[in-house]
């Protein structure tokens, strides 16, 4: 069963060593220690005080396999961008697709957004297809929308849906 909780700062060490894989080649975040985890996910508390993210932590029967968060648009605080990792031991089972719905019902039910988008660099044919089985829209391509690995801008498809 997939279920999401509020992330806490003692997943630090498990994220960092699902994050520290080579084959996460299409994901942007890599911390460098786990001290930048801890540092990053004490940011939390304010991170939801200020309204400006909301991450969870995905649980795949009762173990941590990856995380999952929403980013409120700053100037317009009904759209949200999602973001996720799954441990590469547990690829390919749904566990995406399923925490994508899950997350969808706080973004729709408590905090009242009407637009969710899910960015994807061009080469992601995974997480393109979360996005597809969760009913998103292809809106088209954000160019140069993230920086990849070899410093190099990229471009990202778009997706979203709208309620
Ligand atoms: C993208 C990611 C989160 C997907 O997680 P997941 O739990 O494996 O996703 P799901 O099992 O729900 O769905 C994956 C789908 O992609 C498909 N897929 C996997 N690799 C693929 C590839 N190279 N080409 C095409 N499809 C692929 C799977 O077959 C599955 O589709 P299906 O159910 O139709 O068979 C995971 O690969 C990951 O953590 N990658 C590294 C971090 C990352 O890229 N995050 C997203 C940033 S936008």
């Amino acid at each position: 069963m997939v279920e999401l909780r509020l992330q806490k700062v003692s997943d630090a060490e498990r994220f960092f060593e699902i994050l520290n894989n080579p084959n996460f080649i299409y994901f942007d975040v890599q911390p460098a220690t786990i001290e930048d985890e801890v540092a990053w996910l004490e940011q939390n508390a304010q991170r939801m005080k200020d309204n400006t993210q909301w991450n969870y932590t995905i649980l795949y029967d009762e173990a941590i396999v990856g995380a999952i968060g929403v980013q409120i648009n700053y100037h317009r605080n009904y759209i949200g961008e999602i973001g996720y990792f799954i441990d590469e031991k547990y690829w390919n089972l749904g566990i995406a697709t399923q925490a994508v719905k899950l997350i969808e019902e706080i973004c729709r039910n408590e905090l009242k957004l009407t637009r969710i988008e899910i960015a994807m660099l061009l080469e992601n044919s995974a997480s393109e297809r979360v996005a597809f089985k969760n009913n998103y829209l292809k809106e088209g391509i954000q160019r140069k929308l993230i920086k990849g690995k070899d410093g190099q801008m990229k471009d990202c498809y778009l997706y979203a849906k709208v309620f």
